[in-house]
């Protein structure tokens, strides 16, 4: 559903080229190569030439991406330990399992464009490096998983799912099982959302009270609206954005009305409508403010989260350093294994 939702031939590319971006003659045929290459829409490797721009963007781009994922599995961590049923806990266990996976995957594409996991942590330990605003609102409830998997795992579909088609190559192939995964998440946060619905007006309330707290974050969780996007011009025209984050949150509110119809909730926005002309709902204002003092690390739980994720990586050292000096051993046991060889040879 959210794939039929993206129909990318049917919109056609965005319109105009990459901006030059070098100046001398050399650089200029390799920046008219790389051009062509994106316009034939063939995948650019990590050891071809790119314009260093392209480079910073999508090196900006995953690896915020993949600190999204780490964060992102603190506040359903929240809940594992007060999972209703071993069913449930099972869930809940494979789905924060397959964010750190999904931030695995992300960290390696990132580090195909020269930047090391170290470079990485430090910039988003010392806050100089994003991750999504969505990750720093709380989960009093356990409604709240249902929500995320449901809702933010929904729109991350939405926004991911053109990403299987950027013209980076390791990322669009990493994007490709994210989004498989992503569609269990999805549906296990509406089929845990079915269940409180259909259960005691109890349940009902929590659920609908845990909505009502997740639908506006989840809008703004596409990013600015596209008067205010910095970086979508460029990044359509380089093959990296293929739909606009206001066309995006479109599409989301577009599916996702209907199914809180079918769970029998209320969308939080009284000047939601269907526009029969415009074939959208129309929707309401959007706290833009709100959506800026999350992103610039004042939001509910902003501190929290990052705290807990560099007392998370401090309280591994150990093992990094325990695994680097494994590693060196046996690169030295198979060094002078070597050297023994050629001196029976
Ligand atoms: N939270 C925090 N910052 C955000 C944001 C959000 N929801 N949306 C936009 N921003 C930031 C941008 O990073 C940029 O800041 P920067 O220049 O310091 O990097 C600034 O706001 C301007 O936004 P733009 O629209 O110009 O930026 P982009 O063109 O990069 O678009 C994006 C933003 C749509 C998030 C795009 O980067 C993207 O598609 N990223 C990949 C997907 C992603 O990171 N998703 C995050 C959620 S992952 C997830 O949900 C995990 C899952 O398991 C649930």
């Amino acid at each position: 559903m959210y794939t039929q939702a993206i129909d990318l031939a049917a919109q056609g590319k965005p319109e105009g080229g990459p901006r030059p971006v070098t100046t001398s003659p050399e650089l200029q045929a390799r920046e008219a190569a790389f051009n062509a290459r994106i316009a034939q829409d063939q995948k650019v490797e990590p050891q071809d030439w790119m314009p260093e721009a392209y480079r910073k963007t999508l090196v900006r781009q995953i690896s915020q991406h993949a600190h999204s994922e780490v964060i992102g599995m603190q506040p359903e961590g929240n809940w594992i330990t007060r999972a209703p049923s071993l069913r449930r806990k099972a869930i809940l266990l494979a789905k924060i399992q397959d964010e750190g996976g999904h931030g695995l995957y992300l960290y390696s594409a990132a580090e195909t464009l020269g930047v090391s996991r170290e470079e990485m942590a430090e910039a988003l330990h010392s806050g100089k490096a994003k991750y999504s605003s969505i990750f720093n609102y709380p989960t009093p409830t356990w409604a709240d998983m249902g929500c995320i998997g449901w809702l933010v795992d929904g729109a991350a579909i939405m926004n991911q799912i053109p990403l299987c088609r950027c013209s980076f190559g390791p990322y669009a192939r990493a994007m490709i099982r994210i989004c498989k995964e992503e569609s269990f998440h999805q549906r296990q946060g509406y089929e845990a959302m079915l269940a409180l619905c259909n259960g005691t007006p109890a349940q009902r309330a929590m659920a609908q009270e845990a909505f009502n707290r997740w639908w506006w974050p989840v809008v703004m969780m596409f990013g600015p609206s596209d008067k205010d996007s910095v970086h979508t011009a460029q990044a359509s025209a380089w093959g990296i954005k293929r739909i606009t984050n206001d066309d995006l949150r479109q599409k989301f509110i577009d599916a996702t009305v209907p199914q809180a119809e079918l769970l029998g909730l209320t969308v939080p926005d009284p000047d939601l409508r269907w526009n029969e002309e415009r074939g959208h709902y129309d929707h309401g204002p959007i706290n833009w403010d709100e959506f800026w003092q999350v992103v610039a690390g004042d939001g509910p739980c902003n501190r929290e989260r990052l705290a807990a994720r560099v007392k998370a990586h401090d309280d591994g050292a150990w093992l990094r350093e325990a695994t680097l000096a494994y590693s060196q051993k046996q690169a030295e046991r198979a060094a002078r294994a070597q050297g023994t060889d050629r001196s029976a040879a």
